[in-house]
């Protein structure tokens, strides 16, 4: 195969959803028709697992959320896929629209009863915002569900985005019993077993009139969809390649991720429709994935996927070349040649080791300290620097110390860590050595990061709560001696050394903005 068919086969998407409309049951169906697991389960199974091996995933366990990401990747029908889990969390969604950067497309699941619901609209926001083809995907119709027509206008009418059912679900009153697939006009019909959708399920198939779909179906039912279908091809919007491709139209599916209904036809469509990698913004202009230079960017950093171990593992989205094992790159952000060691990919419930890997797959690698999110890694010869990288501005803040003196050097290895991963950001006070200020976006990421600090780095910590709620920086090399009117701010330093001054609210930080007017202010760090 050549270069350019291995990017064309590729498909990276997310899923996406509130918590328990059913994204890992539907990431574990997937995997299951890939044959990348041969029983459902293990997903969840592989989760469970890392409850028992990493201490700090309690937390998740005691609030029943998912607080990290993952990645898959398997081979189906001649396509590459490559799926990037994300958590739900809202307090987590730093780590989600990171993870956003890195896809190609999006698969939103909606719970059937539950419609748009408020960590979905978030999420869709972000894809929105950056164009990315969103597929729907309404889950749970072996459940007592909402009216298709109504789901659909509740798309429009939170989302804003029209919708084209590609099935329709067959059933009256909100309670189903297949779908019919509007391009083939088949209708498949799934028989409820008590196997819990455990293994694949068998479904019956035919034409509307076909007798061994009429047997199933009474009168009314048939009478429902036939006008149902009838309204949705007069008044519904019709199927549009390039409304999808600019994220203006989103196809809809109907299933149950948990019984198995319409997952495959769901599978197949999306790879069809489903963009393969896209060219990518960087400060030097477009770069498309045909390039023959190797580029990547760091969209996620994990520690201690194995605690034992202490390892790092920053993952990378390739946008451009041709990623072969043991590769030497320059860190653009440092300017450090690296070598990318041990590089990996995620398939199912095993790591393996890549060989080669092409724009669009996603590899993980053993990192020593020196990547952070949103850096690129490129090719000497041409520089690039990955843009569009979300920094979120943090709008709580506070100081964090250990509890004794004696951890110092724990300490600061964990907060170093934990920094780098974008768990959390961190900023130093000239002269103040014992402690940092923290700034994050929800109060969960402090929990997390003390919680993790007292189990994968054994150091008790506190933590004080400061009274800021906003961020500055500024454009340019701005001494802070020259800027007047920062009595009220505290001036402290990011990681790349640029001074940051923290504000009380934003009507201060407007006021310290009016009184340096040759001064740009940003609201989050500069790009670079
Ligand atoms: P999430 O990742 O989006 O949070 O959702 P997850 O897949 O964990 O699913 C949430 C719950 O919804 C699970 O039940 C799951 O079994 C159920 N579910 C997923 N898909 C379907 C479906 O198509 N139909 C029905 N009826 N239920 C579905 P749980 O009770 O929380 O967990 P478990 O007892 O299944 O382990």
């Amino acid at each position: 195969m050549t270069d350019l068919e291995e990017i064309k086969r590729r498909r990276t998407f997310a899923i996406i959803s509130h918590p328990d409309a059913g994204k890992t049951t539907l990431t574990e169906k997937l995997l299951l028709y890939g044959g990348a697991i041969h029983l459902a389960g293990s997903v969840k199974a592989r989760k469970t697992a890392r409850y028992a091996v990493s201490d700090w995933m309690e937390i998740e366990k005691q609030r029943g959320i998912s607080v990290t990401s993952s990645v898959l990747q398997f081979d189906y029908q001649g396509c590459r896929i490559n799926i990037l889990d994300t958590p739900g969390h809202a307090d987590f969604s730093e780590d989600t629209y990171r993870t956003l950067m890195a896809v190609d497309s999006a698969v939103m699941v909606i719970d059937v009863a539950k419609g748009v619901e408020a960590q979905t609209k978030k999420l869709f926001k972000v894809c929105s915002d950056r164009g990315i083809p969103i597929f729907t995907f309404v889950n749970k119709i072996d459940h007592f569900g909402k009216n298709p027509f109504d789901l659909m206008a509740d798309i429009e009418d939170v989302l804003g985005i029209r919708s084209c059912p590609m099935n329709w679900p067959i059933g009256v009153n909100g309670d189903y019993t297949g779908i019919y697939d509007r391009e083939t006009e088949m209708c498949h019909l799934f028989i409820k077993d008590n196997a819990h959708g455990v293994k694949k399920l068998e479904m019956i198939s035919g034409k509307m009139d076909d007798e061994k779909i009429t047997s199933h179906l009474s009168p009314e039912i048939i009478q429902s969809l036939k006008d149902d279908l009838e309204l949705l091809d007069e008044a519904g919007d019709p199927f549009d390649e390039e409304k999808v491709a600019k994220g203006e139209l989103t196809p809809m599916f109907f299933g149950s991720a948990m019984t198995n209904f319409g997952v495959q036809p769901f599978l197949e469509k999306y790879l069809q429709l489903a963009p393969p990698p896209e060219p990518r913004k960087t400060l030097e202009g477009t770069v498309a994935p045909e390039d023959p230079n190797f580029s990547a960017f760091v969209f996620k950093i994990q520690a201690n996927m194995d605690p034992k171990h202490h390892d790092r593992v920053a993952f990378m989205r390739i946008c451009s070349g041709v990623f072969e094992k043991g590769a030497s790159v320059l860190h653009r952000q440092s300017g450090k040649m690296i070598r990318l060691s041990q590089p990996q990919q995620f398939l199912a419930t095993e790591r393996q080791t890549v060989e080669k890997a092409y724009p669009g797959d996603i590899i993980g690698v053993f990192d020593t300290g020196e990547l952070g999110v949103g850096d690129t890694v490129c090719e000497k010869k041409h520089p690039v620097t990955f843009i569009d990288f979300p920094v979120f501005p943090p709008e709580l803040f506070a100081r964090l110390s250990p509890v004794s003196s004696m951890k110092r050097k724990q300490f600061l290895n964990g907060v170093t860590q934990l920094a780098q991963e974008g768990a959390i950001q961190v900023y130093k006070q000239p002269y103040i050595m014992e402690s940092f200020i923290i700034g994050a976006v929800g109060q969960l990421q402090f929990e997390v990061m003390k919680y993790r600090l007292e189990n994968e780095y054994n150091v008790s910590v506190n933590l004080e709560p400061l009274g800021f709620t906003a961020a500055r920086w500024t454009e340019g090399d701005v001494p802070p001696e020259e800027l007047v009117g920062i009595d009220n701010a505290m001036v402290v330093y990011d990681r790349r050394e640029r001074p940051v001054y923290l504000l009380p609210n934003a009507w201060q930080a407007g006021w310290l903005a009016q009184r340096n007017p040759k001064v740009k202010f940003l609201e989050s760090p500069p790009l670079g």
